[in-house]
C-alpha cells in the first residue's frame, strides 16, 4: 500500500483537487487498491471553520468528470510524516511549511507535484489567481508524472 498526501496552504482548493484526480487515474488503472490517498493544510485556519472543498474546485473537477466525494479542510500533522509514504506539495511556501510542523524531510519524503515532470515548477493558487483550468491541467501532469515515477 502506498500513502500518498497532497498538501497546500488551505486544503480546500489545490491539494483536494489533486486528491480526486489521482484517485481517478489510478481507479482507471486499476490500482486503486493498492494506494491511500488524503489531502491537508498547512495552516489551520479553514480545519477551524470546518471548511469544505473550494466551488471553483467542485466546479472544475464537475466539468472533467472527476468524481469526489465532501472533503474538510484538516492540517497536517507531525505524525502524517511518519505515516504516509509521500507527501506532495503544491508549491515551495508548501515544503517550507510542511517542515517548519513535521521536522526534517529525512526519508525524502516530500516533493512538489510537478517535480515529478520534466518541467518542476510550482502550481499556483486559484484561490488568488482564479484559474481553476490552469490548476486542473497542472494537477493531471504532475499526477501522470507521479504514477509514471512509481513505474506504475
Ligand atoms: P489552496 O488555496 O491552498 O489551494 O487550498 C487557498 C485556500 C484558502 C486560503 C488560501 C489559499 N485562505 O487564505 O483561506
Amino acid at each position: 500500500m502506498i500513502k500518498v498526501l497532497f498538501v497546500c496552504l488551505g486544503n480546500i482548493c489545490r491539494s483536494p483537487m489533486a486528491q480526486f484526480v489521482f484517485k481517478q487515474i489510478v481507479e482507471e488503472k486499476g490500482l486503486a487498491n493498492q494506494f491511500e490517498i488524503d489531502s491537508a493544510a498547512t495552516e489551520g485556519y479553514n480545519e477551524m471553520c470546518h471548511a469544505g472543498i473550494h466551488h471553483g474546485t467542485r466546479e472544475i473537477l464537475t466539468a472533467m468528470h472527476v468524481p469526489f466525494e465532501q472533503h474538510y479542510s484538516r492540517r497536517i500533522r507531525p505524525t502524517d510524516y511518519a505515516y504516509y509514504d509521500y507527501i506532495l506539495a503544491m508549491d515551495d511556501c508548501n515544503v517550507e511549511d510542511i517542515q517548519a510542523i513535521v521536522g526534517l524531510d529525512t526519508e525524502n519524503k516530500i516533493y512538489r507535484l510537478l517535480d515529478f515532470t520534466s518541467n518542476p515548477r510550482n502550481i499556483k493558487d486559484p484561490w488568488y489567481t482564479g484559474n481553476f483550468d490552469e490548476t486542473y491541467w497542472d494537477i493531471v501532469e504532475g499526477c501522470d508524472a507521479f504514477l509514471k515515477h512509481l513505474k506504475m
